[in-house]
């Protein structure tokens, strides 16, 4: 197959809109209802309480906003109201995901807690449970973890779960790049979503649907729930005048996106099987290859398929060295790394994008703990980091749901180019 360069661009993971939104979008403006309350706002928390099987849904501006909201709820909750000017968990450690975008994690230091970061496992590329055990041992005071389920893969949850069980330790579960994605938990299918005891999702542009942007608190508490609304509109008192006891935030989701996400939701489906025909096109495509795609628990796990990803094996790895900013890489016959494949894709006009890098390896996270199946997983030499190692030998594919299948062959036959 000869390979030229894409016309188009083909994207990592664009939105794909259907005409349904901009009817809802128009449904706000007609009746002015431009405002961040309105039936679009009604409707998606309905509708998405209902999806993910829990009782409450509370509408926000992004995934962002509920991960803090529910970050300062769990704070809370174990530790009481803060005095003024001290965050949650002001003087308290958080378990956290290591392999994941620092949205995750970054609510924890909005109030003003530490993350420890919890090292990767290779069977979901999601927060190991063998080394959360290490953690708890390490650190028994601590009583919150913030899970995610990368790229649309549901984590090992029944491990986690009982581990949080026996520890009392709280779960919020980042739900924002599986949306759709199922875990078999006590032999019952949930959606993600409602796995955790705080739980969020998002409408971010790149994900498998959106509103542009946006995201959802999810909940079976309602006295939580409450909470998150309350917060999201500034902590306003019943009271005549404004009266404030507790710090607020403007984090409500606008009318006119919670049009374009409730527009999205009757395509919610076909976005799941466009990806998954995706992600499976590359398996296909790459069985002779020295690559494996990211794996997932076919047994117990439903993945939403959001990001395709590969890994390439360890001996058909060429040197590629990568500093805080800049990446290099030596060619070499019958190898190649994810630098040289992201590059060549993008001289073909075409998208992918590094595995997340890990945050115990972000400057602004250099200090906090991280803790591997052995233990501390700082200041060892040669000790096992799975995350790192992932970062370095994986990277994430052109993934959009508007690609075709023969645009999608022409990306593998530029994947495939990289090896010769
Ligand atoms: C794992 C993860 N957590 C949180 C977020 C934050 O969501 P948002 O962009 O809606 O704030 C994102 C993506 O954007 C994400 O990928």
């Amino acid at each position: 197959m000869k390979i030229k360069a894409f016309d188009k661009k083909i994207y990592l993971s664009s939105p794909t809109m259907h005409g349904d939104e901009a009817k809802y979008m128009m449904e706000a403006y007609e009746t002015n209802w431009m405002s961040t309350v309105g039936k679009n706002i009604d409707e998606i928390e309905r509708q998405f309480a209902e999806l993910i099987g829990v009782k409450y849904a509370v509408a926000l501006g992004c995934g962002t906003a509920a991960l803090h909201l529910a970050t300062k709820l769990a704070g809370e909750k174990l530790y009481g109201r803060p005095e003024p000017g001290k965050g949650t968990l002001f003087g308290h450690k958080v378990f956290a995901t290591d392999m994941t975008f620092d949205a995750s994690v970054n609510p924890v230091a909005y109030e003003d807690g530490e993350a420890i970061f919890i090292d990767t496992e290779y069977d979901t590329w999601n927060l190991d449970p063998e080394a959360l055990q290490k953690a708890v041992e390490m650190y028994p005071d601590v009583h919150l973890l913030v899970m995610v389920h990368l790229y649309g893969t549901p984590g090992k949850v029944a491990q986690i779960r009982k581990i949080c069980d026996e520890h009392q330790i709280l779960i919020i579960e980042d739900a924002a790049e599986s949306l759709g994605a199922r875990y078999k938990l006590d032999g019952e299918w949930r959606e993600t979503g409602s796995l955790g005891d705080y739980n969020c999702i998002s409408f971010n542009g790149n994900k498998i649907i959106t509103g542009s942007t946006g995201g959802m608190f999810l909940s079976n508490s309602k006295e939580d729930a409450d909470k998150v609304r309350k917060w999201s509109t500034q902590s306003r008192e019943n009271a005549p005048w404004y009266q404030h006891v507790e710090l607020g935030y403007n984090y409500r989701m606008s009318n006119v996106i919670a049009g374009v996400v409730r527009g999205q939701i009757p395509y919610l489906n076909e976005h799941l099987s466009q990806k998954k025909a995706i992600y499976e096109r590359y398996c296909d495509g790459f069985k002779d290859l020295p690559v494996h795609m990211n794996p997932f628990d076919p047994v117990n796990s439903e993945p939403n398929f959001w990001l395709s990803c590969l890994i390439i094996n360890e001996e058909a790895m060429c040197r590629q060295i990568r500093d805080d900013y800049k990446a290099i890489y030596d060619p070499e016959p019958g190898k190649s790394c994810p630098t040289q494949i992201l590059e060549t894709l993008a001289e073909y006009n075409a998208e992918g994008r590094p595995i997340w890098k890990p945050m115990h390896a972000q400057p602004i996270y250099r200090k906090n703990r991280f803790i591997t199946v052995n233990g501390d997983g700082r200041n060892q030499d040669g000790i096992l980091d799975v995350g790192m190692d992932i970062f370095h030998r994986g990277l994430c594919l052109p993934s959009d749901n508007k690609m075709t299948p023969d645009q999608q062959d022409q990306i593998i036959e530029i994947v495939k180019s990289c090896f010769i």
